[in-house]
């Protein structure tokens, strides 16, 4: 920015952008991945034998003398595909965020004249029955192949796709990794009452997020 105010160029690297891009990463940034890890606890909740599977994964790759690291990710496949199958599911960002049409353009017999508002409805592939046979289970060992390796399956969408997709997919993935091996390496989490679970059903807003709950987290 420096630079280009000495020089005297015309740019768009000035101050007011600089502040909406960091207001963007901030509002992109923070509720995204607590809502997801939210909803990690919760299905652990509904499925403790997929918790326990992972928590395996940990003892056996990381132990409890130190912490997680990106180092460990590729040997945890399990986890892994945890966090794929839960972002599948939940798909927090529903209708990604709104585009329009930079020219007038025919998609699919459809004219769409410069200007169209278009809003992409992630969750017709996410939860596309015809794609993942059983798309309302979850399921993480749909992300793993006969050898238990994650497998990269190119209608898993959550982070959008194209010249826009979320700008941070890796990085989020990677604090959903990091976070989460940490929190279930040091608690087990578990229902307040086991007869009575907290609902699946989400609340829809900024992201799809799910209703307010109560755990137990219980230090290992
Ligand atoms: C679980 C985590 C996340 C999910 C599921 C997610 C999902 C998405 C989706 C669906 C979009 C819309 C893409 C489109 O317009 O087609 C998006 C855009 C964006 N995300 Fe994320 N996101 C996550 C985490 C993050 C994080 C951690 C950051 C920042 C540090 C971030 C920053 C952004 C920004 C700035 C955009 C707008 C990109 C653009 O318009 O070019 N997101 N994200």
């Amino acid at each position: 920015m420096k630079r280009v105010e000495k020089v005297g160029e015309e740019s768009n690297i000035n101050k007011e952008n600089l502040i909406k891009a960091i207001g963007d990463l901030f509002a992109g940034g923070t509720e995204t991945t607590s809502t997801t890890i939210l909803w990690t606890i919760l299905y652990f909740l509904h499925h403790p034998d997929k918790q326990t599977r992972c928590y395996k994964e940990i003892q056996d790759i990381i132990g409890s003398g130190r912490l997680p690291s990106m180092k460990d990710r590729p040997s945890m496949p399990y986890t892994q595909a945890v966090v794929h199958e839960v972002l599948r599911i939940v798909n927090i960002g529903v209708f990604g965020l709104p585009h329009s049409v930079d020219e007038d353009i025919i998609f699919h017999g459809y004219h769409m004249p410069k200007g169209t508002v278009v809003i992409p409805n992630l969750d017709s592939v996410l939860s596309d029955d015809k794609i993942w046979g059983d798309p309302d289970v979850f399921r993480p060992d749909r992300f793993l192949d006969e050898n238990g390796q994650l497998v990269k399956r190119e209608e898993f969408i959550p982070f959008s796709m194209g010249r826009r997709i979320c700008l941070a997919e890796y990085m989020a993935k990677m604090e959903l990794f990091l976070f989460m091996t940490t929190l279930m390496q040091r608690f087990e989490f578990k229902p307040v009452d086991p007869d009575n679970l907290p609902t699946l059903k989400g609340v829809f807003g900024i992201t799809h997020a799910p209703s307010k709950y109560e755990v137990r987290a219980i230090p290992r």
